[in-house]
């Protein structure tokens, strides 16, 4: 694996490997990898030439100071794990070669896609995370990028963007990778204790009850029911919880036949903020 940390350099080599007709694929990270990172790269590899990972915690899309500061940076493991999945060049750059000096304020109007769920939480989360992600693709001009369905809003915000820019980029949405008994994976689950894991276990059961229930009951129960089931557990405190539409993710109350639908959920657990979702069965 290559790994490149100029702008300069990274443009070089893919200009050389554009020339050989080589497909790329980009599959943006801010590193401490773990497997749902790692099985982007899986699925891009049969998928593409060549995959370039990038690692850089994104600076603009923190809404916390302190916590991008805390943010975990094991390089070394993150490198390990990217040459044993046969990433071909990892992206590392600093924070000045991708914000430099006086650089132009960013704003990109993604409608209500920015002020609801994580956009309502987060404020300027989306507009940090689209500013990045429009300097990678700019950079890398990849064919592919690959993003995972577990942070869906973000996957519909990207897909926006691709929309508004008019960029010539596929996006990949990868599936959510679950621990055994159906946790999502993410690098805040490190920060729960093995109490807090099983306890935030229903998070996983009161999304699969929607939808396992979601063709023959109506929303309003199945979220009451899904509603029930998170508060069996008290140390989960809820934030949201709903059914919505997929790319528009505006909440519903009652399915239309052939429309697709996904139940999102946010919840805090001991001080660690978790979001999963699961896509429902088409009617
Ligand atoms: P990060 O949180 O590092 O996630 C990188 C990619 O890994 C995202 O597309 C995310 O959805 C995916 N991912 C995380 N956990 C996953 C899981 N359990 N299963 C499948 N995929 C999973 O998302 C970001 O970084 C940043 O916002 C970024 C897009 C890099 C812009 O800075």
């Amino acid at each position: 694996m290559q790994i490149i940390r100029s702008k300069n350099e990274l443009k070089t080599a893919l200009a050389e490997l554009r020339s050989e007709q080589q497909r790329v694929t980009l599959v943006p990270t801010m590193g401490a990898l773990h497997a749902g990172h790692i099985s982007l790269i899986e699925y891009a590899k049969p998928r593409t030439d060549i995959v370039v990972c990038s690692i850089f915690v994104n600076p603009t899309q923190f809404n916390d100071p302190k916590d991008l500061e805390k943010y975990p940076r094991p390089i070394a493991d993150d490198i390990a794990l990217l040459e044993a999945a046969a990433c071909d060049i990892l992206f590392l750059p600093s924070v000045e070669e991708m914000y430099p000096e006086n650089e132009a304020p960013w704003h990109i109007d993604l409608g209500d896609l920015d002020r609801i769920w994580e956009g309502e939480h987060r404020p300027g989360h989306f507009q940090g995370v689209t500013q990045i992600v429009y300097k990678l693709f700019n950079l890398v001009e990849p064919d592919q990028a690959c993003f995972g369905q577990k942070d869906f809003q973000q996957v519909m915000v990207i897909q926006r963007m691709i929309e508004i820019k008019q960029l010539p980029i596929t996006l990949l949405i990868c599936p959510i990778i679950r621990d055994a008994h159906g946790l999502a994976l993410s690098s805040r689950n490190a920060r729960l204790s093995d109490a807090g894991r099983v306890q935030a276990l229903v998070l996983s059961k009161a999304l699969a009850h929607i939808q396992s229930h979601f063709l023959t009951e109506p929303v309003d129960k199945l979220l009451a029911e899904a509603r029930a089931i998170l508060a069996s557990e008290e140390a989960i405190e809820l934030e949201y919880l709903a059914i919505c539409e997929t790319s528009s993710l505006k909440a519903i109350s009652e399915p239309e036949h052939g429309k697709s639908y996904v139940a999102i959920l946010a919840a805090w657990l001991a001080g660690v903020r978790l979001i999963d979702n699961m896509l429902m069965p088409v009617k």
